[in-house]
């Protein structure tokens, strides 16, 4: 227990279940003194949060494929909460059949999907959550290396990664007059619901962690040390960049 993120308010999107990076940055933030919001796509993956959290006051619905869905979000969570201090966005998708084989059978509509939910989905969340936002306050997403080298199957959403981190920048540099930061986390490989719907991800995971520094992959938990640095004050300096936090994967 520390005492990093004490009074500070912090939205996390993405939980899908105990696996999720996002869950794993939750933990990290209760530890550190946060106080913590979730939003969850739709009622499936409500009730599965449900198991982890038994309060459902702190729960809210936001799709982020739907600017009106995040617009009622973000209002309802004005209302309920105030202002918030921070925004984790854990959110990625594209259609499994996207995620294998060779690039050029993308679909425009997957390539299409896949940069909506996984790249433009932060530019929405940043201009919705702006007004709820105070200063300063710290934006927060997740991309992985897949967006600088071409990893077996991982195709569109590499692309979409390069998306979401190019995204990051131009985000940082409008925000920045705001007093809100926006920042990446490049994290490792890591076995959650997302990753198993790239094809041959048992071979993804066993590559990534044969070739981290100590040959054990990154957990959920250690990405939320990073995450929670990210949202506590000690990071303001840190503007626009990826952070890696793949036990060094991306060295070798
Ligand atoms: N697992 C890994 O190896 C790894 C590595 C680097 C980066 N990431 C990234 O971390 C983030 C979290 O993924 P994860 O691995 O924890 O998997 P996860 O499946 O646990 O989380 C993905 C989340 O995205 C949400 N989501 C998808 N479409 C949505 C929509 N339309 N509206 C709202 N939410 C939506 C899902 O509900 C789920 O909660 C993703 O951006 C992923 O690309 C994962």
């Amino acid at each position: 227990m520390g005492n990093l993120l004490e009074g500070k308010k912090i939205l996390v999107m993405g939980v899908a279940n105990k696996r999720s990076i996002a869950w794993g940055c939750a933990q990290v933030m209760l530890e550190q003194g946060a106080q913590l919001i979730f939003t969850y796509q739709n009622d499936r993956l409500k009730k599965s949060l449900l198991k982890l959290i038994d309060n459902e006051d702190l729960l809210i619905e936001c799709d982020v494929a739907s600017d009106e869905s995040i617009a009622t979000a973000f209002k309802q969570i004005k209302q309920r909460f105030g202002k918030v201090d921070g925004i984790l966005h854990a959110i990625a998708y594209a259609n499994k059949e996207e995620l294998g084989g060779e690039i050029m059978n993308a679909s425009r509509q997957g390539y299409a999907l896949a940069q909506d939910i996984s790249a433009y989905s932060l530019i929405a969340v940043s201009k919705y959550g702006q007004a709820i936002l105070n200063n300063p306050a710290s934006i927060v997403t997740l991309s992985y290396f897949g967006s600088e080298r071409a990893i077996p199957n991982y195709n569109i959403m590499g692309v979409a990664k390069a998306s979401l981190e190019a995204s990051v920048r131009y985000l940082a540099r409008d925000l920045g007059k705001y007093g809100v930061r926006v920042n990446a986390i490049s994290a490792g490989a890591i076995k959650t619901l997302a990753v198993t719907g790239v094809q041959g991800h048992a071979d993804l995971l066993k590559v990534s962690q044969e070739r981290t520094v100590d040959g054990q992959s990154v957990t959920t938990t250690e990405v939320g040390g990073t995450c929670a640095f990210l949202m506590s004050d000690l990071a303001t300096g840190v503007v626009g960049d990826v952070i890696y936090v793949d036990k060094g994967v991306h060295l070798i």
